[in-house]
């Protein structure tokens, strides 16, 4: 059987579904040390915003079981650095789409963000992120709010004429209702699921392990969780879904394809193994072979 791992997300035709998660995989500079870059789906940068920012303080990564925590607070070189050095070194090494993350901290700077990446070569898409629960303000305060999620949908609209993800926080009480929001605000996909706010404990030191006392919980942990918020969406919803949390493999890729998604994006597992990607996109058409999937069409959302 010849199985088609090909698939087409608001328009844009991707080589295979897979693609590594924004803030696991910088600007590509590291990994493209490691493999041919231009095997993946697509690449999400890490999220930029308007000014350059240092994050949070130290220790702010967590190692834990059967995952990780990050309380990262958005760290990166800000639009300028972003669209004058990121950008033109990730197109040196990497020849498909590019999704640019951004995050800002009203409506109007997310507006202005997508304005800067809109007719960036390669640029394919921009990737909304609501969903940082790591800043005292706005990321996942915004994406709490269905009616602030959808301004903020509306606001980067009006700005690009690229298609628009918006990524998700989990930490909600019905992602359905903010995933309808931001299809009101006009949206052409969703991306979930962001991390979980969560708590690591120095019993030694009595002391939260991460410097911010919360920081985010991803890895194979929420991936039960991430399926059944991306089923729901899926079926909420009339635009695509990307599939995000504790995907690690061929299964779980196509675990997320059943559960609705039309593509998926690999986060905690590249800093695990930096392979990761790659050798996912290797086994998929295998285990389709043996599992009688002749496309990924034929099985998105037979859930
Ligand atoms: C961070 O920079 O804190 C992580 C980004 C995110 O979770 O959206």
């Amino acid at each position: 059987m010849k199985c088609n791992i090909g698939v087409s997300l608001a328009g844009i035709d991707l080589r295979n579904p897979v693609m590594p998660a924004s803030g696991t995989f910088g600007y590509g500079q590291e990994y493209k040390e490691v493999y041919d870059l231009s095997l993946l789906g697509a690449i999400v940068t890490k999220s930029v915003t308007e000014e350059p920012r240092y994050g949070n303080p130290l220790p702010r990564i967590a190692e834990c079981s059967q995952g990780m925590m990050n309380s990262i607070g958005l760290q990166n070189p800000g639009i300028k650095h972003y669209i004058n050095e990121d950008l033109p070194h990730l197109r040196e090494c990497y020849y498909g789409p590019i999704i640019s993350n951004i995050s800002g901290f009203s409506p109007e700077e997310f507006g202005r963000l997508a304005a800067a990446v809109d007719g960036q070569e390669q640029v394919a898409a921009i990737e909304v992120n609501i969903s940082c629960p790591n800043v005292k303000e706005g990321g996942s305060a915004f994406g709490s709010d269905p009616e602030m999620s959808r301004k903020i949908t509306e606001e980067v609209k009006k700005n690009t004429s690229l298609p628009v993800f918006v990524k998700l926080t989990p930490n909600v009480t019905d992602i359905t209702e903010i995933a309808r929001a931001c299809e009101a605000g006009g949206a052409d996909g969703i991306s979930l699921i962001n991390n979980f706010r969560a708590l690591k404990i120095d019993l030694k030191a009595r002391k939260p392990v991460t410097a911010v006392k919360y920081a985010g919980l991803s890895g194979p942990a929420i991936k039960p969780i991430a399926l059944r918020m991306v089923n729901e969406v899926y079926h909420a919803v009339n635009i695509p879904v990307i599939g995000i949390g504790g995907i690690s493999k061929a299964d779980d890729v196509l675990e997320m394809v059943m559960a609705g998604a039309s593509a998926v994006q690999v986060g905690t597992a590249n800093l695990i193994d930096p392979w990761a990607c790659p050798e996912i996109i290797q086994k998929l058409p295998q285990r389709m072979e043996e599992l009688g999937i002749s496309s990924l069409d034929e099985i998105r959302g037979v859930i």
